[in-house]
């Protein structure tokens, strides 16, 4: 009997030992599942992708704060409109991170990009979705002079520069000779005569692939009718509207920022101190530009945390944990996105056509060539990266040099892959920066990892990148990739 009890008892000590080692790896197991790094990826490679997003330690951009003092004033002037009503900060909302929360930028007029965030816009080579400026310089001539942002004359803008800020202007560049003073003074009375449609098609090998490749039937109906009632052939009636030319109603002049551009006296002194003004003013704007940053979500302090911690999880905080962490993996892993939104900015800042269907809010008017009409732009642009007077902005600002500036003369012009594609944009700040693309069409980060999840539809023109296959995420591993897209928000430095 005793020895029964005995063996009972053992017998029994042994069944509670099984049972609570089985509980434990039980309760343990699942945490251990969630935690297994994707097959395809080892712990080190993982780390080495997390270690390419980091800054460099105290990251800044150098730039002297004189002029980025005079570029902050301007960026905020609304009186360098033609209404006196739109300022760079009307669009670039510092408290949105430097956007208008708008589908499509509302200046003058209503345009047809959606604005992006400026955080961190001095790491990009190129400009504007379709990179059509080779430099900040450049580029902020763009609203200035464009008759849908801000809408003045080259004559006008300068004009009022010397008017309103001429004391900062001169104490920062030198005088200006009381007569040539006078006359930019008075400039500013121009009134803009439009000289009709400027003219920068895409090449013929571009326009048939254009055609060939349009991604919905009505939409190359519309063209051919177009063509049609022009007498053109759908090629060049293609060109025309890739270039925002409104073929059928070109006998009405539209102003363009060719006309805008084109001076309207023969006096080439004034012309180049006008110009001179002009540039001038654009450079301490990118100084002022160059100061905006966004370095510090939690992403970075757990990427930075990680390169001392043994484990993964030690690194974790309540910020970046489990969630973000898997999300991060889909990110880098299965989801293959830092292919392009790579580095400490998330972008390449290059062009991939993504396969962004056309939809019904798409006007035929506004076909979207993307970069194939950024670089035909870039070749002649009045204030390109070599020209003279931006050369000067520069050195005077002492901005660093432009690497891409030598790529100008390199660039080709017919690559049927730049056909419809867009900049990658940051994905820094992402909750202030909606809506999202190019155009504005998503509203919300869902719709976006909707559009990589599914890949619907085919691109509007062009062909979507090979690289980009449908994923097939499910709901759980959706909301793990917004997470982690939301652990890269971090407040705004700035001047
Ligand atoms: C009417 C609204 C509006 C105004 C005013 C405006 N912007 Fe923009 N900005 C936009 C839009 C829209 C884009 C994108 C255009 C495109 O990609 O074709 C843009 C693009 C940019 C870019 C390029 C960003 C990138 O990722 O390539 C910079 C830099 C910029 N703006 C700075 C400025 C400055 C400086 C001013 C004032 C001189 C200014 N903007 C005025 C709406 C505006
Ligand atoms: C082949 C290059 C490429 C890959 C891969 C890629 N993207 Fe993008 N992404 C882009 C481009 C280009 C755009 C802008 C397209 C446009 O404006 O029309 C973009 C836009 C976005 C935007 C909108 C940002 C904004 O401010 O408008 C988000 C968010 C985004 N991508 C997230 C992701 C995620 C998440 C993945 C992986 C599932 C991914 N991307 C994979 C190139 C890429």
């Amino acid at each position: 009997m005793l020895l029964d009890l005995k063996s009972f008892f053992s017998k029994f000590k042994k069944w509670l030992f099984a049972s609570i080692t089985a509980l434990c790896i039980w309760l343990w197991l699942p945490d251990l599942w969630s935690q297994k790094l994707p097959s395809l990826m080892s712990e080190e490679l993982l780390r080495d992708k997390i270690r390419s997003h980091i800054f460099p330690p105290a990251f800044s951009l150098p730039y002297e704060r004189k002029f980025a003092e005079f570029g902050k004033k301007l960026f905020v002037d609304s009186r360098l409109s033609v209404n006196e009503k739109v300022s760079c900060a009307t669009c670039h909302n510092p408290g949105k991170s430097f956007t208008d929360g708008r589908p499509t930028a509302m200046g003058v007029a209503l345009t047809e990009r959606n604005t992006p965030t400026l955080v961190n816009i001095a790491m990009n080579s190129w400009f504007f979705s379709d990179g059509r400026a080779d430099s900040l310089t450049a580029q902020a001539l763009g609203p200035w002079l464009d008759p849908k942002e801000q809408g003045l004359s080259m004559e006008q803008l300068a004009a009022k520069i010397v008017t309103f800020h001429l004391n900062t202007y001169t104490a920062l560049y030198g005088p200006i000779e009381n007569g040539v003073l006078k006359a930019i003074q008075e400039g500013g009375d121009h009134s803009i005569t439009p000289s009709g449609p400027s003219v920068n098609l895409l090449p013929p090998s571009l326009r048939i692939y254009g055609i060939a490749t349009m991604g919905t039937f009505s939409a190359l109906d519309h063209i051919l009718k177009l063509a049609g009632q022009g007498a053109r052939s759908p090629q060049d009636q293609f060109a025309m509207l890739s270039a925002g030319l409104n073929a059928s109603d070109d006998s009405k002049p539209l102003v363009t920022e060719q006309d805008l551009l084109t001076p309207r006296h023969d006096n080439r002194q004034l012309d180049a101190a006008i110009r001179a003004v002009i540039t001038n003013s654009a450079g301490a704007v990118e100084a002022y530009e160059r100061s905006i940053l966004s370095t510090q979500s939690p992403f970075d302090h757990f990427a930075e945390r990680l390169t001392r911690t043994k484990t993964i999880q030690e690194a974790f905080d309540a910020s970046f944990s489990q969630d973000e962490f898997e999300g991060l993996n889909l990110f880098m892993g299965k989801g293959n996105c830092d292919l392009c939104h790579s580095g400490p900015n998330f972008t390449n800042s290059q062009f991939h056509n993504i396969g962004l269907p056309w939809n019904s809010d798409i006007d035929y008017k506004k076909l979207p060539a993307g970069r194939a009409q950024g670089v035909l732009a870039i070749k002649d642009h009045p204030f390109g990266c070599q020209t003279p007077h931006v050369v000067k902005a520069r050195a005077d600002n002492r901005l660093s040099n432009l690497e891409q500036c030598a790529e100008v003369e390199f660039l080709k012009l017919d690559g049927l892959e730049s056909m419809n594609a867009f900049k990658t944009p940051t994905l820094r700040n992402l909750k202030l920066t909606a809506p999202y693309m190019h155009d504005g069409r998503f509203e919300s980060l869902e719709e976006v990892i909707n559009h990589y999840s599914s890949l619907p539809d085919k691109p509007a023109i062009g062909h979507r990148e090979e690289s980009l296959q449908e994923l097939n995420l499910t709901k759980k591993e959706k909301n793990q990739l917004i997470k982690f897209l939301l652990s890269l928000e971090s407040k705004i430095e700035s001047l």
